[in-house]
């Protein structure tokens, strides 16, 4: 995006100059609905972002501007409802947690603008709450380390847009580094840089333009029941916390008696922590190879075990299985829609697609969009004008 673009729309809006904060998008390889659960998960920063830019006023007031659709939205630092816009409540569940830092803000003028296709489990919000939250501490001068920014913009989430999400989404767009996936252990919060070099392969995205709307109360179950298989295991075995502490023998035994569903979905969390670690020796040993059969099993869960695939994502899986050209594919995010991410021979994928689109349009009745995703860096202050 052109960001002298953006600055003048601040100033034709606002008048006033600004400051600029840009914060991407994710992908993430391996490691689905692992993040809630206390696992391990493999994302990375994309070269799609949100951008935020702001500048104080001389009164309380918030004053927000959606630049992509066109719509404003007015309120003051003592009055943080949730709006019915949707858009804006990512930005007043931030502010609302830098209150609750202690932090005594004054007003300010907001405008929101990026290219990450919504609803595509490309995490537009988290990288729009971590966008707001990264401006206003600069505004500010404020000092809020990038893993509390991260937290405080899960918990925003979590208060002002209903989602019980875990930490991935604010933690990629965050501490996204070029050419680098971040291996991060949800429970100790602990991360270490993974670099990815797919020796002539890329990251493709399909976008199924199923908009992922069922997700956020089938999310909060998915959460829940995972929850509730953990109570079943600690029952018998106290010191167990987490799905990151028990075993598929313990689910075997505690899980599978008292319920089916519940330990499903168990199972596929447990599975895929392994599946993430085994990954991670592949990338290392340059097995990429490898690395993508367990992202094609890693759909398979998701679809069977966890059940939040749907008809168009595991169309688009089942295309490339099999496609010489192509290495993994699975759904990625919270499901019920968005993306398939899917590792291709770079060569081939101008055919890839070409062959795919007109199947999926005519048998889904939907457009097929892609991206071939770059890895790029976190947020950062990309405009200062003064
Ligand atoms: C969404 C959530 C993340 C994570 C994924 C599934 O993107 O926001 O926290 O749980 O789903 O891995």
């Amino acid at each position: 995006m052109n960001i002298k673009k953006i600055a003048e729309k601040f100033k034709n809006h606002f008048g006033s100059d600004c400051l600029i904060v840009r914060s991407p998008g994710r992908v993430n390889i391996i490691g689905e609905h692992t993040d809630y659960n206390e696992g391990f998960v493999l994302p990375a920063a994309i070269d799609k972002a949100a951008y935020v830019a702001i500048a104080k006023r001389q009164d309380n007031k918030v004053c927000l501007y959606a630049a992509a659709f066109d719509q404003s939205f007015e309120t003051t630092l003592s009055n943080l409802t949730t709006s019915k816009l949707d858009w804006p409540n990512y930005i007043l569940g931030v502010i609302d947690q830098i209150q609750k830092a202690g932090v005594q803000l004054s007003g300010f003028d907001l405008l929101i603008d990026g290219d990450i296709p919504i609803g595509a489990g490309l995490s537009s919000s988290a990288a729009l709450e971590c966008a707001a939250l990264f401006a206003i501490t600069e505004l500010f001068g404020l000092q809020f380390s990038k893993m509390q920014m991260a937290l405080m913009a899960q918990k925003a989430e979590h208060d002002f847009a209903g989602v019980n999400c875990g930490l991935m989404d604010m933690f990629a767009s965050l501490f996204g580094k070029q050419g680098h996936a971040i291996k991060l252990d949800c429970r100790s919060l602990e991360y270490e840089y993974v670099p990815i070099d797919l020796k002539g392969y890329k990251l493709l995205l399909l976008n199924t333009n199923v908009k992922h709307t069922l997700s956020s109360s089938e999310y909060n179950n998915r959460r829940i029941e995972c929850e509730q298989g953990v109570n079943w295991v600690k029952e018998n075995i106290p010191t167990v916390n987490s799905l990151r502490d028990i075993t598929l023998d313990m689910l075997d035994e505690h899980v599978l008696p008292m319920d089916n569903i519940v330990y499903n979905r168990c199972r596929y969390v447990v599975e895929e922590n392994i599946r993430l670690t085994q990954a991670c020796s592949d990338l290392a040993n340059n097995n990429v190879v490898a690395m993508g059969e367990k992202m094609f099993e890693t759909h398979k869960g998701l679809k069977d075990l966890y059940e939040v695939s749907c008809a168009e994502l595991d169309f688009l899986v089942d295309q490339v299985k099999g496609h010489p050209a192509v290495l993994g594919a699975r759904m990625m995010g919270g499901g019920f829609g968005g993306c398939t991410i899917n590792i291709v021979k770079e060569s081939e994928i101008e055919n890839l697609v070409a062959s795919i689109m007109p199947i999926y349009e005519k048998q889904m009745q939907r457009p097929l969009s892609y991206y071939v995703a770059s890895i790029e860096d976190g947020t950062r202050v990309v405009f200062k004008n003064n």
